[in-house]
């Protein structure tokens, strides 16, 4: 698929509310360099003055700028990270995207290519990296590599850029999985220590940013702390992404205020297709929030009482069984592991096994699986076992009632059927 296809397939953004501003206004035309220009104007860089970076750290710090690829970490720290080690560092711009359903950032980079290339223009100016590494699906290098040849043109960039096809599979997007795919061909994770910000690609300093994380970036350089802040709440500053699947009336990406009341997120997609019973959100390692009690609540993680991850909103229809869907997607997780670290490899598929016992009513070893899930926990070099884990406590207390129903032999659900969108489950 080309970048063009894939917009025309996925549908995007919604009428204006004010927080449009990653998404360029046309639907379907990824932004050219001109365009681009006249909609932001252009970003200036000295990376020879320390005055010039000492203020923008400052900006970027003011602006409470945090990851938007799941973990929510505080740029400025990560970038002031890199300069504590020796080295040349790598800017690696992350557009893995290994969350099936998620959809942002191939949106993102198909329809504003230049936004992401400016932030991680910046950030290579701000830490004095060398090279600059764009990790993106095949489906939107065309936009990618469109826009840089652009840039090329009127030698825009002082920074190398160069471009790597995104490995497939839900771990290949871990930061450190990211930087063993550029550096080994191998899309599997290196270990929690060193960290990639002190030893990375070429056991030089790295750093790995999401790419919705570098476009608000290459904004931030331009208009300022100030600007950031006018939208969002005081501790959860700026816009973000979010992809609206499962039971909406039109399923796409839409760019959302945070703090936004969570009904008016899901109305950007035509609102709830059927009665709703709960929504996962942040993506498939992140937590069900029942509903409609989430949807009066503002979109933020401080409303919701839950991280926004990666962005991702999943609606869960109320004639589906919750357990169910968990159990499958367990299934899922267990087989994305790369097989490195004992709790996962082993831990991941029995749990899977008793959940699938638990969907299918059966009888169970029910106290082992949640003991298991406790176990499992900060075991791995990854976060892998870690997400897993909190995704199902959170189905174990949010589909509480309905567990019980199958504790008991029963299930309550008139579709039985899972619904949630998985790739096959191959092992990687
Ligand atoms: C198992 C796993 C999978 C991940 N997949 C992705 C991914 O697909 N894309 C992404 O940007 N970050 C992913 N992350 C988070 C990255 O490790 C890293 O924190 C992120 O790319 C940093 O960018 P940010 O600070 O801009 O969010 C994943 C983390 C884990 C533990
Ligand atoms: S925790 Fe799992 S996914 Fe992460 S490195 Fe270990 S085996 Fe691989």
């Amino acid at each position: 698929m080309s970048s063009a296809q894939l917009l025309r397939h996925m549908g995007s953004n919604q009428p204006t509310t004010g927080c449009r501003r990653l998404l360029p206004p046309e639907p379907w035309a990824p932004a050219g360099l001109a365009a681009h220009l006249q909609r932001h104007g252009a970003l200036v860089h000295h990376p020879s003055s320390d005055a010039w970076r000492a203020a923008t750290f400052g900006e970027i710090e003011r602006a409470g700028l945090v990851g938007r690829g799941g973990a929510a970490f505080p740029t400025v720290r990560k970038l002031r990270a890199l300069l504590a080690h020796r080295g040349r560092p790598f800017v690696i711009a992350n557009g893995t995207e290994g969350e099936p359903a998620s959809m942002k950032d191939r949106v993102l980079l198909a329809r504003s290519p230049n936004l992401v290339l400016d932030g991680a223009a910046l950030a290579a100016s701000l830490v004095g990296a060398g090279e600059i590494i764009m990790v993106v699906h095949r489906d939107v290098r065309d936009s990618v590599d469109a826009a840089l040849a652009e840039r090329r043109r009127i030698r825009l960039d002082s920074t190398k850029f160069r471009v790597v096809t995104a490995a497939d599979g839900f771990v290949a997007g871990e930061a450190s999985a990211v930087v063993n795919w550029v550096g080994r061909g191998a899309p599997i994770p290196l270990g929690k220590a060193p960290r990639m910000t002190e030893r990375g690609l070429q056991g030089r300093p790295t750093l790995v940013q999401n790419v919705e994380t570098l476009a608000h970036l290459g904004l931030v350089g331009r208009h300022g702390a100030e600007w950031f802040r006018q939208v969002g709440t005081a501790d959860e500053p700026g816009t973000m992404l979010v992809t609206l699947a499962g039971s909406v009336v039109r399923r796409g990406v839409f760019e959302v205020a945070i703090g936004a009341r969570t009904s008016h997120v899901l109305e950007l997609a035509g609102g709830p297709s059927e009665p709703i019973q709960a929504l996962l959100i942040g993506g498939y390692f992140g937590t069900w929030v029942p509903s409609p009690a989430a949807l009066s609540l503002p979109f933020s993680a401080s409303g919701l009482g839950v991280g926004l991850g990666a962005g991702l909103v999943v609606a869960l229809p109320a004639a589906r069984c919750g357990v169910l869907e968990t159990a499958q997607l367990v299934r899922y997780l267990a087989s994305q592991s790369a097989g490195q670290c004992g709790p996962c490899k082993f831990g991941l598929p029995a749990i899977a096994e008793q959940l699938e016992l638990l969907a299918a009513a059966m009888p169970v070893r029910f106290d082992d699986l949640t003991r298991w899930v406790d176990e499992i926990e900060g075991r791995g070099a990854c976060g892998h076992p870690d997400g897993v884990a909190r995704h199902i406590r959170s189905a174990l207390d949010v589909f509480g009632d309905e567990v019980s129903e199958h504790l008991v032999g029963r299930c309550s659900a008139s579709e039985k059927r899972a619904s949630l969108p998985l790739p096959t489950c191959e092992p990687l």
